[in-house]
């Protein structure tokens, strides 16, 4: 198995360029089914989860090229058909399931593994059901499978319990081909979702709000095929902010949208860290003195979950108390384990984790958890006191961009071990 081994201490400096964004490409791709014309979407990025979606449509029969040379992915689902995905890749990655809309939109009916859950919670499907439903699928679960069918779809007015990424992901792209008008309310609004929309819209679909809690879709009869440039992943972004904090460094990160770095930034200048917008740009100064913090994870703009784990890298290294409350996932501290493994002091009671920062890490043998947790022991193994061994680092690599060689470029001491 592969190993990232870093040995702390080292400042970092230089300039690092933030890949699109991993959840826009993955529900874009989805999407394209929605079309039997081709799409192409520049400036992919090359991720293990982005492989894994477009093999899921390989196993319906669509063609799908990846050129790594010019990163564009283009998607034929001319040929694509019904039928069943691969059921070992659906339980690989949840996102698959962001296909079961377009599925059901285009072709009427769809079977589907149900989604694995994760380390970080059960992830339940319970409200993109819900969602379909209301617009007029059949749907039937049994023996670890979700049947639906439907022979119209019809526009509605959904509310969802609760504003779900996915979700909201899966009924707008299932309403962009029904009949008449669907109105999804406490809708997530994530700047993934809004890119969604920009992508079906520019297919000729026709939907407002996106971005918002309220997004009115007036359905059409059939979309066309587009070429589509992502937005930045404003995640990868606030890990290489957190990288600078953590280190004390000064870098400069190309490639943010300043309105979709807004919680982030702001919990950063809270902590005392200095940071300045130069257009699509960024420049962090983290080599100041740095202050606890408490943080809330909320769905956006609130603070994001999946900044939770590099944010509590960080306040392990700040003197002082800080609060940590993750209220998206159930089980979304996963990290705190390999954390102590490093000398962190942290406690968790409930859905909180209480963070006492300590003078110095130091570097010990531990594991990735998930995505984000192993991209925190990355952040706090570039501080530690010694060397780091990271391990099961194929969860880090499902959403980071060659993350130890941008790291590297940064000047940090950091290498991938091929076992
Ligand atoms: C998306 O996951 C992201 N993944 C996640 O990023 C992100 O953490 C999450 O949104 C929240 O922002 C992609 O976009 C591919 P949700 P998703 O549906 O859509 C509950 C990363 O690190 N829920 O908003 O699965 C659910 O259990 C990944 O890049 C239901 O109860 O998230 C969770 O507690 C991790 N019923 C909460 O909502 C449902 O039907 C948020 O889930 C759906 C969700």
């Amino acid at each position: 198995m592969e190993k990232i081994i870093v040995k702390g201490g080292c400042k970092l400096s230089g300039e690092v360029n933030i890949s699109s964004a991993k959840n826009s490409v993955l529900p874009i791709i989805a999407a394209s089914i929605l079309s039997g014309d081709k799409c192409y979407i520049r400036n992919a990025p090359m991720l293990e989860d982005v492989l894994v979606i477009c093999d899921v449509l390989r196993s319906l029969n669509a063609e799908v090229n990846i050129n790594r040379t010019n990163n564009i992915i283009t998607i034929d689902t001319s040929k694509a058909c019904t039928g069943e995905p691969n059921p070992e890749l659906v339980r690989k990655m949840r996102a698959s399931f962001l296909i079961m809309g377009p599925m059901i939109a285009r072709f009427g009916k769809f079977r589907i593994s149900l989604p694995g859950g994760c380390n970080i919670g059960t992830r339940p499907i319970d409200l993109h059901l819900k969602g379909l439903t209301a617009l007029g699928v059949k749907i039937k679960l049994g023996h670890g499978y979700v049947e639906a069918n439907t022979n119209k779809l019809i526009g509605n007015k959904i509310y969802l319990d609760f504003p779900s990424v996915g979700a909201t992901e899966n009924i707008m792209m299932a309403a962009a081909l029904a009949e008449g008008e669907t109105t999804i309310e406490n809708a997530a609004a994530e700047p993934e979702i809004e890119d969604l929309a920009h992508f079906l819209n520019s297919m000729g679909a026709k939907i407002k709000g996106a971005g918002t809690d309220t997004i009115k879709i007036s359905g059409v009869k059939e979309l066309k095929g587009v070429t589509h440039t992502p937005i930045y992943d404003r995640i990868e972004a606030g890990t290489f902010m957190v990288a600078a904090a953590i280190t004390k460094s000064k870098i400069k990160i190309n490639g943010i949208m300043e309105e979709h770095m807004k919680p982030v930034i702001a919990k950063l200048t809270e902590c005392g860290v200095a940071m300045e917008i130069q257009g699509e740009s960024i420049i962090v100064d983290g080599d100041r003195d740095l202050r606890p913090v408490d943080i809330k994870t909320m769905p956006y703009p609130g603070f994001p979950t999946d900044m939770q784990a590099q944010m509590m890298a960080l306040l392990s290294t700040v003197k002082g108390t800080s609060i940590i409350t993750e209220t998206i996932f159930e089980n979304r501290y996963m990290h705190v384990g390999e954390l102590k493994r490093m000398g962190a002091e942290i406690k968790i009671e409930g859905r909180s984790a209480v963070i006492e920062g300590v003078d110095r890490l130091c570097g010990a043998e531990v594991k990735a958890t998930d995505l984000r947790a192993g991209a925190a022991l990355i952040l706090a193994a570039l501080s530690a006191e010694g060397v780091t061994a990271i391990g099961d680092i194929y969860h880090i690599d499902r959403g980071y961009v060659e993350i130890e060689k941008k790291i590297q470029m940064l000047g940090a001491d950091i290498r991938r071990l091929k076992e």
